[in-house]
């Protein structure tokens, strides 16, 4: 009898603890779907070619003066390698790796960002004045690094 009350007391005291860890867990998940995604997203880098919209890399027109440009970097190049765009355009550049990690530097602005295999880097710039930026992976990604490189046309 008194075994059967103790055991009845451990299954109590653990359906308990199980309670208040799905609790716990609950409201941690609850919690985290308020904070807005950040704007990091996750991909799988194995799948960048198959994976909208960086199955078709490019520049998209969002708005008057507004673009989205996609870029996939990998050994050793970005894609796209040109983009032509208006002056006073203000680009956000959305860029993956489909390898190892990179960079994605435009030193002529303040576009600067690690790009790392798995997931998306976000970085927006207006280009207020006209010219030819080089756009480049300052971030050492093998042999050919110093040769991987793209250009940003401000007409
Ligand atoms: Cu890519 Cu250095």
């Amino acid at each position: 009898m008194h075994i059967h009350r103790a055991e009845r007391l451990w299954l109590i005291f653990g359906v308990s603890m199980l309670a208040v860890f799905i609790a716990v867990i609950t409201t941690a998940a609850v919690v985290d779907g308020f904070v807005p995604p950040s704007h990091v997203q996750s991909i799988d880098p194995t799948k960048v070619s198959q994976t909208p919209p960086f199955d078709h890399p490019g520049l998209r027109r969002v708005g008057p003066g507004a673009y989205e440009a996609y870029y996939v970097a990998r050994i050793f190049a970005f894609t796209p390698a040109t983009i032509t765009i208006p002056r006073n355009a203000h680009v956000t550049f959305f860029v993956t790796s489909a390898d190892v990690e990179h960079g994605f530097s435009i030193p002529e602005t303040g576009v600067n960002s690690a790009v790392t295999p798995g997931w998306v880097s976000e970085v927006s710039h207006t280009f207020t004045t006209r010219g030819t930026f080089l756009l480049i992976c300052n971030e050492y990604c093998g042999s050919g690094h110093q040769l991987m490189a793209a250009k940003v046309i401000v007409e």
